[in-house]
């Protein structure tokens, strides 16, 4: 037969529209839709349900090395189960650099690692040591394997880079046409505060917000994006908290700024005052820019409607609750300065936008649909191959029931991690079935993807070009 999946009857919905189509699928991609496609070797029926584009996740931390010599609990084949689950099935993680070390080891190293999983991937390569060797002689040979960006952090021990070393990476970036990710809070000014609650006897989870404030989250995001504009570098605002912040993307844009920002689910979810939980329990929530309050959801969701946050990764960083990698490493009194900043969010990305976006009417389905994958993919530089529902696409979909209600378990998580932050949140709308490059991975919660069947994504032109 013709074509070797149609999946009929369904409502497909992308970024542009929505529609009652058939699609089908033939090596992997689309190459119809329509109705009447004629035969298939798998026909899957959707009706009642819509046919999304898998989720792209540009913000993933996995199996990724850290400084302290350990690795990320969640392995690319954990991962890959978790994303699949919760219909994501394009992920991009993370490519350290360590201090006084080279670049090109890492990269081969993630590669490895990334190849025995079951997801499409690529990487963004980060820079905490811009030396001449690093730049000029090892980073062209990772864009030249297909890395299309730079992740620089402005805080953090010991990746947090000076401003002249940030200018020199939005320098590289320009010159090779990369897209530059940065993660905005002022490290100065948290040491600082951190210094004074600890002088002060205050260790508990919740000094972890409390020493994190809006405004060195603010301040850190000005100054990238007036570093970006000296420049003329594209840049993408990760993990923006609140609307406070977004403002000074707000300002950006206006001034004609090829500058993005990315929002997550737990801004829109979490509040400052789960850390505040009984015991060491306001550990699962730690993560860096803390959650703010319940009011600065709805700030969220108004840039979001307003196409300023227009990406929502799911920061996924995930950190067990116990065992000797996880969030408890230093003790379950540990203060919160030595507790490692992350929460995992791979599988409850989608849902979580899905109910609190979709189903509660905040934002349309199409603009879900742009939120979670179309946009991901274009600032990634897979537009037209990922992240869409169109002739000559991967085959990468979504079969979502709208109206399925789930209570969030760890267990629908598929993580390695042994809790979710999410635990007991109810959703409406919910992945039945999940289908990477035309082959069904996750039907039911039960992914079946062969373990290696993920692939590397070339990511080149990802730049869209100099501002002017
Ligand atoms: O707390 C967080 N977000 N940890 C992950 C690393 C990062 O900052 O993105
Ligand atoms: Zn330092
Ligand atoms: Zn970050
Ligand atoms: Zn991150």
């Amino acid at each position: 037969s013709p074509l070797d999946l149609i999946v009929r009857n369904g409502t497909v919905v992308t970024a542009s529209g929505t529609t009652r189509c058939d699609v089908g699928v033939l090596g992997g991609r689309v190459v119809a839709l329509g109705e009447a496609l004629g035969s298939a070797a798998e026909v899957i029926d959707a009706s009642g349900l819509l046919v999304l584009p898998g989720g792209v996740d540009t913000h993933c931390h996995v199996e990724e090395p850290q400084a302290d010599g350990t690795v990320h609990e969640e392995s690319f084949v954990s991962a890959s189960r978790s994303a699949f689950s919760g219909g994501t099935t394009t992920i991009i993680c993370f490519t350290p650099q360590f201090r006084g070390e080279g670049i090109l080891e890492q990269h081969r190293r993630n590669r490895e690692r990334a190849a025995c999983g079951m997801i499409d991937h690529g990487f963004h390569q980060i820079i905490t040591d811009p030396t001449p060797l690093v730049m000029e002689e090892e980073l062209p040979q990772v864009i030249a394997d297909g890395v299309g960006s730079l992740k620089a952090f402005l805080t953090y021990d010991p990746l947090h880079l000076t401003d002249a070393q940030f200018l020199e990476v939005l320098v590289a970036a320009r010159r090779h046409g990369l897209m530059v990710h940065v993660h905005c809070e002022n490290h100065d000014a948290v040491a600082w505060r951190q210094a004074a609650f600890l002088a002060e006897g205050h260790t508990r989870p919740r000094y972890h917000a409390l020493s994190r404030p809006v405004v060195v989250e603010r301040e850190a995001t000005g100054r990238a994006i007036a570093l970006a504009e000296l420049v003329k570098q594209p840049i993408q605002v990760f993990h923006v908290s609140c609307a406070e912040v977004a403002e000074e993307i707000v300002r950006a844009q206006a001034r004609g700024l090829h500058v993005w920002g990315e929002t997550c689910p737990q801004y829109v979810t979490l509040t400052a005052a789960d850390m505040d939980r009984p015991g060491f329990e306001g550990a699962k929530f730690m993560c860096s820019p803390p959650p703010r309050d319940a009011v600065d959801h709805e700030g969220v969701w108004a840039m979001i409607r307003r196409g300023v946050l227009d990406v929502a990764s799911s920061d996924h960083c995930g950190f067990s609750y116990d065992g000797d990698r996880g969030k408890a490493k230093n003790g379950r009194d540990a203060s919160f300065d030595q507790v490692p900043n992350g929460i995992p969010g791979l599988a409850a990305r989608l849902p979580i936008l899905f109910s609190e976006g979709v189903s509660k009417g905040r934002i349309t389905l199409e603009q879900f649909v742009a939120l979670v994958s179309t946009n991901p993919a274009r600032i990634a530089g897979l537009a037209g191959r990922k992240g869409c529902i169109a002739v000559g696409a991967d085959a990468d979909l979504v079969l979502w029931d709208a109206n399925k209600r789930v209570t969030m378990t760890n267990v629908l998580m598929n993580h390695a991690i042994d809790y979710t932050p999410y635990e007991g949140m109810a959703v409406t709308g919910w992945p039945i079935c999940t289908i990477a490059r035309g082959v069904v991975v996750m039907r039911d919660g039960v992914v079946t993807a062969q373990p290696g069947s993920g692939r590397w994504l070339e990511r080149r032109h990802v730049n869209p070009g100099p501002m002017l």
